[in-house]
């Protein structure tokens, strides 16, 4: 599988917060017996997810194992097809024998739907107290081959791309005239790494950082809290 080749990597685009990354793939003939996968997986390396509320303090989502950088990255798949980020346009399977080299594409796209309360999470009362909404999270994805058989895994690119967002929220106003959203407005992009480096073992099993992450109230004064333990 030396010279399997990813023609054209693209990370494509971080717009309108939806990250799309897509390759172009050409694999040589396949002997009989072998099966490559091909595909995209994804890991979170960092993640800062805070909303405040005003002086009462903030809710966090966190991921444990991350923040204490007891691990330096967590697998972001889709939780069923472990390491892959998924299985429908991420992954593409060419089963042996194969006589001819074998073109396709694979792509992916992430994208950020958050649910955040107007009121602290903590408390009964849905007055609206939210005044700020950070976001910093950094990923690494792997355009990787792996032998159906051997499990022999071959790294053919790795994209690094991060999101960032900071928005200032007016409690105050009427619904719909309450966010404001502050720099950064346009993303970095996603860059494609010089050197392709060893995929760290968090970033191939379960748990996924959906799973694993947790919400804790952290408020100004006093002992932070566990909103929503993790799920796995
Ligand atoms: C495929 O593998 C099986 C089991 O390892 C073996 O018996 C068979 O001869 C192989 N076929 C080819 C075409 O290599
Ligand atoms: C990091 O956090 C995890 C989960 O709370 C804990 O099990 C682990 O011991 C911590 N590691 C370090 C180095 O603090
Ligand atoms: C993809 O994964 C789903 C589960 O999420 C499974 O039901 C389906 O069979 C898989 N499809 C392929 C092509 O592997
Ligand atoms: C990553 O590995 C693949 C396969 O070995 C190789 O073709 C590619 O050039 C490597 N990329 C870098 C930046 O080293």
């Amino acid at each position: 599988m030396g010279c399997l080749q990813s023609i054209a990597c693209k990370p494509k685009s971080f717009r309108d917060g939806v990250a799309v990354l897509q390759a172009l793939l050409r694999v040589p003939p396949v002997a009989a017996n072998e099966t490559w996968t091909v595909g995209w997986i994804q890991a979170c390396n960092h993640m800062e997810f805070y909303n405040t509320y005003g002086s009462k303090g903030m809710s966090s989502w966190e991921i444990p194992d991350l923040r204490n950088r007891s691990i330096q990255a967590i697998s972001d798949s889709d939780g069923v097809n472990y390491p892959w980020y998924g299985n429908t346009t991420e992954t593409y399977t060419v089963v042996g024998p194969t006589r001819s080299d074998c073109k396709f594409t694979v792509s992916m796209n992430d994208n950020f739907k958050p649910s955040i309360t107007w009121g602290v999470p903590v408390s009964d009362s849905n007055v609206p107290e939210l005044t700020g909404v950070r976001r910093d999270q950094s990923f690494t994805t792997w355009l990787v081959a792996i032998n159906g058989a051997t499990a022999e895994t071959v790294v053919l690119q790795t994209v690094r791309w991060r999101m960032r967002l900071n928005i200032r929220v007016d409690p105050e106003k009427p619904l719909g005239q309450r966010a404001v959203l502050l720099e950064p407005v346009d993303q970095e992009q996603p860059q494609i790494l010089s050197e392709n480096g060893s995929i760290p073992p968090n970033a191939l099993v379960k748990p996924n950082a959906n799973d694993a992450q947790m919400l804790m109230w952290r408020p100004l004064e006093g002992d932070p809290m566990v909103v929503i333990p993790p799920r796995y």
